[in-house]
């Protein structure tokens, strides 16, 4: 690390961060990113990219590489209500690309993680930043069991929707956190009060650019031969579609918790969640005129300073 990268972090009070995840490969840019920049008190884990078995072996295998001792707490193995079909197809099978990595020794606690969240929100009321990087089961489960939850909570960070209609899952403007789980995602919309929300339509305006992405990782060190092994499936898939930029959507998302002056532009409405439809369950429903006189539940963020996030990419995997 670079002395004058190594002062500008020291000088930052650190963030208390819990992230609810699924990884996935973006969720692992975003767990490297914030234990770059954050106290990272633990990872609550979700079934969504792939089964829960793997999520959870993911997160610790990850933990393993960072050499760091965060508590992995598995959640919800299945969405609320109805069963949803999940993202091998873009994660690999195992969600982190079908490497055959060595699973890590360790093993999750034995804490629910919808306790674990309700518990840190206790122990560090008014501090804890939640960042939600998966479908939001746990985060919903933690509400039912606490609606006095987000009292506690210093901010909430969801990366889920498509807040005009573009979406990348199921039905054509639904979002894959919001789409796995509608019925949560309907739970945390109507009970948070207030959250800050990056959607896929904010991740794809951030699309990073390919071989520059590769350099970076290149030049980086054992977090990056990591994150290289595990996203080479997901590149190939993304290079064979046309995609003409890498998307990681929960890097965006994370870089917006560490950083909330990174936001470049934003806007406050009334956001919901079409549980029905015959084709949009899942969608993100957005006031953008305020027509419904509801206050607004979400920050939705539209654009971010890109080159920061580039640098936050960078400096996560030590190539910075
Ligand atoms: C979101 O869905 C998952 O596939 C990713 O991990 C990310 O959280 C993007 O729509
Ligand atoms: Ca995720």
């Amino acid at each position: 690390m670079k002395a004058g990268t190594a002062r500008q972090k020291m000088k930052m009070a650190k963030h208390e961060m819990l992230i609810d995840t699924d990884p996935g490969v973006d969720d692992a840019m975003a767990i490297l990113m914030a234990h770059d920049r954050a106290e990272v008190v633990g990872l609550s884990v979700a079934a969504g990219n792939v089964g829960l078995a793997h999520t959870v072996a993911n997160a610790l295998k990850l933990v393993e590489v960072l050499g760091a001792r965060t508590p992995v707490y598995a959640g919800c193995a299945a969405p609320l209500v109805h069963a949803s079909p999940d993202a091998a197809d873009v994660h690999g099978s195992d969600g982190f690309g079908d490497t055959g990595y060595a699973p890590s020794a360790r093993h999750a606690e034995s804490e629910h993680a919808a306790l674990a969240i309700l518990r840190a929100s206790h122990e560090r009321a008014g501090r804890l930043v939640l960042v939600a990087l998966a479908p939001l089961t746990n985060v919903a489960l933690a509400l039912k069991l606490d609606p006095s939850l987000p009292e506690r909570v210093k901010k909430l960070v969801v990366m889920g929707g498509a807040v005009t209609g573009r979406g990348n899952y199921g039905t054509v403007p639904a979002e894959f956190n919001v789409g796995f789980d509608p019925e949560a995602a309907h739970v945390v919309f109507t009970q948070w009060p207030r959250f800050t929300l990056v959607d896929w339509e904010a991740t794809m305006h951030h699309g990073l650019d390919f071989d520059r992405f590769e350099t970076m990782l290149a030049k980086g060190d054992a977090r990056a031969r990591f994150y290289d092994s595990i996203t080479a499936k997901t590149r190939a898939w993304s290079r064979e579609r046309g995609r003409p930029k890498l998307l990681i959507a929960d890097a965006l998302a994370m870089a917006v918790a560490l950083y909330p002056d990174i936001v470049v532009r934003a806007e406050a409405h009334h956001v919901g969640v079409e549980l029905d439809g015959r084709i949009t369950r899942g969608a993100t429903v957005v006031d953008w005129q305020d027509r419904l006189g509801r206050a607004a539940n979400a920050d939705i963020v539209l654009a971010v300073d890109h080159s920061r996030f580039e640098a936050l990419l960078a400096s996560a995997v030590g190539a910075a």
